[in-house]
């Protein structure tokens, strides 16, 4: 990816999430940031900038806020065909793990996306990105896990590869081979973990950064996906887990014993379940776009963050549970539907989104971060979530490249 070099000045609110700085977010009234092949080099308010070399491309945010370019870190973004019956049906009053056991659900969006071509999935697979960047996104995880045999379950993970090479996201790939049982294994789930383990993972850890597992009711079990994340540690892979997101089903206790780097979705969580993620250091990943969708209730976003766990917050962008793209979409949900403030939601689809990625490179505006930038259309952040049918993003600088105008 082309990386560049570009001073950003009249920024009224620069959010950095610096903890040396003031308050949750680090905010600097009246900011510039200097930005050098990629990396920024200086961060701090306007009057100190020090003398530039005069070639240096200029963006002038005439007085909008800034925050760090924000860190999706739960999508499926690749695949082909739409689900919009099943929306119908829901909103008729089916719910999602009926239709899903009737043989809709994920396993129409396997059905749809084995027949869809390479180049069509790549296609699909940029579009979505491009809405994406076009609002602040500029680091995606995207899972595999509407393949479901090897060859297609490498496909979808060579996909992501190729959307993260053509556009200017850096896209993270996470192995979800146990999305769901596939037809072809109906009715013996341990002989398709088994396909996974031994058939699978060789084929797809080589081009993987994270193994992740559908662990709920109706889907894997605990010992199943125990099984799968052990074998993708040992393929080197870091863990993610689908967990407690239609029932309490043991996933986050899971995510936390193996010291998973996030628990994902958590609708289901007591007060066990969270000591026990904050305990083990694992970042809880909550998508309040599903409960939207779905119309269910929201996580418990307030009790994580007053506990102290770690939360981010994601799209997870897919056809079934929350075709939302827009993580300024996501700071608003997270406000109006689950209680979280501002500056919480903020932090958490920045920094949060990092964090769960391992990612210490990005999520704040530090000197040495990666120069990952969003110029909103606003005076502060706060907008994100007061007004959220505005079109938020004026601006992006990927890697120190201004690739949003
Ligand atoms: O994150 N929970 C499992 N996977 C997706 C839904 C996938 C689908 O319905 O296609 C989710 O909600
Ligand atoms: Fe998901």
């Amino acid at each position: 990816m082309a990386t560049g070099s570009i001073v950003i000045t009249n920024i009224g609110q620069l959010v950095t999430n610096d903890p040396e700085r003031d308050g949750l977010l680090g905010v600097i009234e009246d900011a510039a940031v200097v930005v050098g092949d990629g990396f920024v080099t200086w961060v701090g308010p306007k009057q100190d900038l020090p003398a530039l070399d005069a070639d240096l491309p200029e963006l002038d945010c005439r007085g909008a806020a800034v925050v760090p370019g924000f860190v999706d870190c739960h999508t499926h973004l690749v695949y082909a065909g739409d689900r919009a019956d099943e929306f119908g049906r829901r909103l008729r009053g089916e719910s999602y793990e009926e239709i899903m056991a009737a043989g809709g659900g994920i396993q129409s969006t396997v059905t749809a996306t084995r027949r869809a071509s390479l180049p069509d999935l790549v296609a699909a697979g940029m579009l979505r990105v491009e809405r994406m960047l076009r609002a602040g996104t500029t680091t995606v995880e995207i899972k595999s896990g509407y393949g479901l045999d090897v060859e297609n379950e490498r496909r979808l993970l060579d996909v992501v590869s190729s959307v993260g090479k053509a556009m200017a996201i850096d896209a993270i790939p996470t192995f979800l081979g146990a999305h769901t049982v596939p037809t072809e294994f109906a009715g013996d789930p341990n002989a398709y973990i088994d396909h996974v383990v031994n058939e699978m993972l060789p084929v797809c850890a080589p081009v993987a950064e994270f193994c992740d597992v559908f662990c709920d009711e109706g889907v894997f079990t605990v010992d199943q996906a125990r099984t799968v994340l052990e074998a993708g540690r040992r393929h080197g892979l870091n863990l993610r887990l689908h967990a407690n997101q239609l029932a309490r089903s043991g996933g986050a206790l899971l995510a936390a014993e193996l010291g998973a780097m996030s628990a994902d979705h958590l609708d289901h969580l007591n007060d066990e379940d969270i000591e026990a993620l904050g305990e083990a250091g694992t970042v809880a990943v909550l998508l309040p776009g599903v409960s939207f969708s779905l119309q269910l209730p929201q996580a418990r976003g307030r009790a994580l963050w007053d506990s102290g766990v770690t939360v981010a917050l994601a799209t997870d962008c897919n056809p079934g549970t929350s075709s939302i793209e827009t993580m300024p979409f996501v700071v608003a949900l997270a406000c109006l539907e689950m209680g979280l403030s501002p500056e919480e939601a903020v932090w958490s689809t920045t920094r949060g989104g990092a964090l769960a990625l391992g990612l210490e490179d990005r999520g704040r505006i530090v000197t040495g971060a990666i120069g990952d930038l969003v110029v909103l259309a606003h005076q502060s952040y706060v907008h994100l979530a007061y007004r959220p049918d505005a079109r938020p993003v004026r601006s992006v600088v990927k890697r120190g490249v201004q690739v949003v105008s």
